[in-house]
């Protein structure tokens, strides 16, 4: 990684070798790229869209169309809370407003310490767990507010003990 960049070329030519420098392969490295950095940084897109000769806009246009990828930092623990629906009439709302209490963020704001984003995202499919809050890939049904709270306690716990986060 040069001074200037935040991202290390060197890692993303090993994703690029991975799927073939071709415009066909732009997923799936621009996949790998967001979860060797957690999101998509912004030179890393411009490399990208260089070594596969894909036009910019159109990478930005992949980047900013699929939920799996972010332009902006992650924390590690990535919490989001379904705001469908089925989810909003059971509390997913007050869900969400205690977790923004409790971590000091807004919706789409990462900590300072890299530790924690909270999002809200549409119906995830799964209306019968309703309310929903998925913690990176863990998905947690029938949630309250208490229950989120355990979430956040379990997680903390396991960031002091060297767990990977969940
Ligand atoms: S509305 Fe939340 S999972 Fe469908």
């Amino acid at each position: 990684m040069s001074a200037a960049e935040t991202f290390c070329r060197t890692k993303v030519d090993t994703f690029i070798e991975t799927h073939g420098a071709a415009p066909s392969a732009l997923i799936q490295v621009l996949q790998d790229v967001q979860e060797e950095y957690r999101y998509l940084p912004a030179d890393a897109l411009v490399y990208v869209s260089e070594r596969l000769r894909v036009p910019l806009a159109q990478t930005y246009n992949v980047a900013t169309f699929y939920n799996a990828f972010s332009l902006n930092p992650i924390g590690k623990r990535h919490i989001s809370v379904c705001m469908g629906t089925a989810c909003h009439v059971r509390g997913s709302s007050m869900i969400l407003d205690n977790l923004s209490t409790r971590l000091n963020l807004k919706p789409g704001e990462t900590s300072a310490d890299g530790e924690y984003t909270l999002d809200t995202v549409n119906c995830l499919g799964a209306c019968s767990l309703a309310p929903v809050v998925v913690i990176n890939d863990a998905v947690h049904g029938k949630t309250s507010s208490g229950k989120a709270k355990k979430l956040l306690e379990k997680s903390a716990k396991k960031k002091s003990a060297g767990d990977k986060p969940s």
